[in-house]
């Protein structure tokens, strides 16, 4: 069993639900930040229930304050943190030429902006401890791949990339390690609103399996990239696509 302190963002839904789930199960504590109260106490009934040990704290990632009160309230009750998985995330839908400079805003907000207040907050606090930890965002295949109609979105996970890439090489002078991974087509509510669109069944057969990836998939392949024996991955985007990015 481990016993780090792991915050969480996105804790409420999907992929980041399931992450919480899996390292409290694995004796983490977690912090489970989202700005749905609902999902994110649902989540923490959830862990407590199977007698783990997890805090909600009610955060809008696309706000510097709340990311920074999110990572102080883990510290306060918990002495530290060793993981900021940085992985809330949003998205819209319409053709580029008629997208509403709200949606745009929005999503880059959360995408874009949550990440890169998760990696400044949580670097600077795990400086300041002295902790050897690992922030690992939530990048995307739509980070590499154009698609239609979903441009903020790409916009946002591309940059989470390249966030990725240099916050890794700045931070590993402290010890902290900074890597991404890029999901392909997982079964969440985000991508429920793209079935009439098709997307959802494109997104089927274009991965090795024909379906949908389970969060649980994604939950416990980030439990393995937190760990020390995977310290040698650093700077990178892992592809957890079930084949989506290699094939055509
Ligand atoms: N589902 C997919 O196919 C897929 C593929 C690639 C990447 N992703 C990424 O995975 C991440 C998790 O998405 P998911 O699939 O679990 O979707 P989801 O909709 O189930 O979960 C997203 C969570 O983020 C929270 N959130 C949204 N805006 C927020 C904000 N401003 N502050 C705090 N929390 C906020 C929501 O309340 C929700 O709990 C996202 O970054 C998404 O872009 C998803």
């Amino acid at each position: 069993m481990s016993s780090r302190v792991a915050v969480i963002t996105g804790g409420g839904s999907g992929i980041g639900r399931q992450t919480c789930l899996y390292f409290a199960s694995k004796g983490d504590k977690v912090v489970i930040a989202d700005f749905s109260e609902a999902g994110g106490n649902e989540t923490l009934e959830m862990i407590k229930e199977n007698g783990g040990d997890a805090i909600f704290v009610k955060t809008d990632v696309s706000k510097y304050e709340d990311v920074e009160a999110v990572i102080e309230k883990a510290v306060e009750a918990y002495g530290t943190i060793d993981i900021m998985f940085n992985n809330a995330g949003t998205g819209s839908r319409s053709p580029l030429l008629e997208t509403k400079l709200e949606d745009y805003q929005r999503v880059i907000g959360v995408n874009q902006h949550g990440v890169a207040y998760g990696i400044l907050a949580a670097g600077r606090k795990m400086r300041e401890l002295g902790v050897n930890g690992v922030i690992i965002n939530t990048a995307s295949v739509f980070g590499y791949l154009a698609n239609q109609s979903t441009f903020p979105y790409q916009a946002s996970k591309g940059a989470v990339r390249m966030m990725t890439q240099s916050a890794a090489l700045e931070l590993a002078p402290f010890n902290i390690r900074v890597l991404a991974i890029a999901p392909g087509g997982v079964d969440t509510p985000i991508i429920q609103g793209f079935k009439d669109a098709g997307l959802t069944e494109y997104m089927k057969k274009q991965q090795m399996r024909g379906e949908l990836i389970k969060p649980e998939a994604i939950a416990s392949a980030v439990y393995l990239l937190s760990l020390k024996e995977a310290d040698v991955i650093n700077g990178s985007v892992v592809m957890l696509d079930d084949g989506y990015a290699s094939f055509k």
